[in-house]
């Protein structure tokens, strides 16, 4: 089997590039390990950059998302006792949209089938070929099994778009790659709650017993997360556990809590941040998650990966178009900026908001310091605020 592009993995990255490519005439195959009952199911991101909701809106995929999502035009920091906003978008004039990642995930699929797009759940043992460069080397392909028969597809190029555990990074060439990483020493345990939201607008909050968020899903089902030992279990938190450390993290002082509902979905992630460059070696690029992770503090990863996606899309329709190859061979290069702006990004929320082992009762102050600061200067709210929508410079 024969086709332009070869995708690795189906999560936001695989499926919106190969959409994208598809309304510019070029042909791809996407090949996913999982199902797609299992790929639509699982519980990830909610925070949309208004950059990214106009990707979607442009490639027609923004329906849904518009009727079902909510834009919020500001979130909320909490810490000692009380409340306070950024006003995103009257600081920097975009906004945000909540919008699960598992519904763009069946927006997606959803469009890559109308348009008959060859997708291919449950494949395993995939491996990669001929991606180098060298003069004379035959076409990159992709072995792989399904529906138990081997296959290879011959392409142009391959795309890793297969996560933090996927095979494509492990095929660079170790001699190019370097690898930057920071592991944290918590986690989050996430929830999924149905009951009416306890606030209008997201509340990130820091508290000595440490961190929480408070989000949302839709006026009935709501998200929460608060900070835990990445190696508890699910089973040592019983629901109303759970209840007692929230409303110990979260509540105010003026007497405002937040809302309790019936618990129907408990995990645990950990957190890391990962930067693996570079992003290309010959005909493998790697986009999202493949190649970069940050912790979920700063809403980015979702966003990031569909940065990366737009700007390889830009190059391979100037070379399937132009015969340019210029801006392939500047992937690493362009997508490792706003990599890094979001990877420092998230490492900062993360830093302020989160309760460190490493740091003594001064430092912790400096946090709460850093809290002051960020919501009573506009010009480090608007910092925080650009950062957050993603419409800062890089
Ligand atoms: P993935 O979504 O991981 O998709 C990779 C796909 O490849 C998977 O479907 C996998 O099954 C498949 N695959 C793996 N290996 C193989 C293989 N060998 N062969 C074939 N297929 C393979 N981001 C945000 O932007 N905003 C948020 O609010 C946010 N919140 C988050 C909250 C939590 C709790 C977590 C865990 C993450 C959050 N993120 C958020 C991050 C976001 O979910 C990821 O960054 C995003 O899923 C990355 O997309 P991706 O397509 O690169 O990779
Ligand atoms: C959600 C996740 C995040 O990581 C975040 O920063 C904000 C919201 C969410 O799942 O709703």
């Amino acid at each position: 089997m024969r086709t332009q592009v070869g995708i690795i993995g189906a999560g936001p990255a695989g499926l919106l590039l190969s959409h994208l490519l598809h309304l510019r005439g070029i042909e791809s195959v996407v090949l996913e390990a999982r199902s797609r009952g299992e790929i639509e199911s699982t519980i990830r991101a909610g925070v949309l950059e208004q950059g990214t909701m106009d990707l979607l809106n442009e490639a027609g995929l923004g329906a849904r998302m518009q009727a079902e999502g909510a834009v919020h035009h500001g979130f909320e920091l909490a810490f000692e006792g009380q409340r306070r906003r950024i006003a995103l978008t009257e600081l920097t004039g975009h906004s945000i949209t909540v919008y699960a990642q598992h519904e763009v995930i069946k927006d997606l699929v959803a469009a890559r089938v109308a348009a008959y797009g060859a997708l291919k759940f449950g494949v395993t043992d995939v491996s990669l070929h001929n991606f180098d460069d060298a003069p004379g080397s035959t076409r990159p392909s992709v072995r792989y099994r399904h529906e138990g028969f081997e296959h290879e597809l011959e392409c142009d190029f391959i795309i890793g778009c297969d996560g933090s555990q996927g095979v494509a990074r492990g095929s660079m060439p170790q001699a190019v790659r370097h690898d930057y990483q920071r592991i944290y020493p918590f986690g989050w345990f996430g929830i999924l709650v149905e009951a009416p939201p306890s606030a209008h607008e997201l509340i990130y909050a820091r508290h000595d017993r440490g961190f929480a968020l408070i989000s949302t899903r839709s006026p009935n089902v709501q998200r929460m997360y608060f900070q835990c030992d990445p190696k508890d279990s699910v089973d040592a938190w019983s629901d109303d556990r759970i209840w007692s450390e929230l409303h110990a993290r979260v509540d105010t002082l003026d007497g405002w809590q937040i809302t309790e509902g019936r618990i129907f979905q408990k995990n645990i992630v950990g957190m890391r941040s990962f930067v693996s460059t570079p992003m290309q070696a010959g005909k493998l690029f790697l986009a999202g998650d493949a190649a970069h992770i940050v912790p979920p503090t700063g809403a980015k990863g979702m966003n990031l990966a569909v940065s990366d996606v737009r700007v390889l899309t830009a190059a391979l329709q100037a070379f399937y178009e132009e015969g340019a190859s210029d801006k392939l061979d500047r992937y690493t290069e362009t997508a490792l900026k706003r990599v890094w702006r979001a990877e420092h990004f998230s490492w900062w929320m993360t830093r302020m908001l989160h309760k460190l082992d490493d740091t003594s009762p001064f430092e912790q102050r400096l946090q709460v310091a850093e809290l002051e600061h960020v919501t009573t200067s506009r010009a480090a709210a608007t910092a925080l605020a650009e950062n957050y929508v993603g419409s800062v410079a890089v």
